[in-house]
């Protein structure tokens, strides 16, 4: 199996006080954005993978994005089509 192109890490950790990124609705972001890519045959090619607390939770909800090693935050985190455009989007730079 290849190694892909992008992928990214989406806490979706819940605490049981209810706090958490998972909180913020990142668990069913992270599955319908995986379910999307399967649908279009780009799952492989880049990955989705739902992590526990990545020690950010001020900044939650949060991912980080590889290999740019760019973290996502905020509202951008539970978006499925700005998550999907960072996945396929060719730009490398970072930003
Ligand atoms: S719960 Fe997401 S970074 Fe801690």
């Amino acid at each position: 199996m290849a190694f892909p192109k992008r992928q990214l890490f989406l806490c979706c950790n819940e605490n049981d006080d209810g706090s958490g990124c998972g909180a913020f609705g990142t668990d069913k972001a992270a599955k319908a954005l995986k379910e999307s890519l399967k649908a279009e045959g780009k799952w492989g090619e880049v990955r989705v993978t739902r992590t526990q607390c990545m020690g950010q939770c001020a900044r939650g909800p949060v991912g980080v994005l590889y290999p740019e090693g760019r973290w996502i935050m905020g509202e951008s985190a539970t978006d499925q089509q700005e998550l999907r455009e960072l996945l396929l989007s060719s730009d490398r730079s970072g930003g």
